[in-house]
């Protein structure tokens, strides 16, 4: 069935596109989040692990809206661990520092790359491809993210 929504074929291919891209930095940073909440080590373990809690189960939110949005769009969204590592701009490092400040910089690092990443995708989606609905989409996403970045900062 077509989608036919006003935004042609080729515009929805390309937002579509980078969407998948911000799918899965947003299932990697989840990912590295989990990581924090199971292996941070430090006499503010017990605070800090209910912080990344707290931070990866609203990501694990945002995650299913940006794969929600691409079907939207009419479009399959990238769900294997493979497309996700092939697609993101994130790089899984194997944390050496378990300390809490060791997690949320790295973790802080990857928010702004993403809220980046948004920012510039903001008007494009707009004006370039005429898709006012993924634009407003991805700003309350990117708001999201710099609230949690903030919150990731504060620790520093
Ligand atoms: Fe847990």
């Amino acid at each position: 069935m077509n989608t036919e929504i006003g935004i042609s074929e080729a515009n929805r291919n390309a937002v579509a596109l980078e969407l998948s891209k911000l799918l899965a930095d947003e299932f990697l940073l989840y990912t590295k989040t989990r990581n924090a909440h199971w292996n941070v080590e430090g006499p503010d373990f017990h605070s800090m692990h209910l912080f990344f809690e707290a931070q990866y189960t609203q990501l694990a939110e945002v995650v299913d809206s940006v794969a929600e949005r691409i079907r939207t769009l009419g479009h399959y969204a990238p769900a294997t661990l493979a497309e996700f590592l092939r697609l993101t701009h994130l790089t899984e490092k194997s944390n050496q520092d378990n300390t809490s400040a060791g997690f949320t910089k790295e973790l802080l690092a990857d928010h702004e790359g993403i809220i980046i990443f948004i920012r510039q995708n903001i008007n494009v989606f707009a004006t370039k491809y005429e898709d006012a609905g993924t634009s407003d989409f991805i700003t309350g996403l990117m708001e999201q993210h710099e609230k949690l970045a903030w919150m990731l900062r504060a620790h520093l």
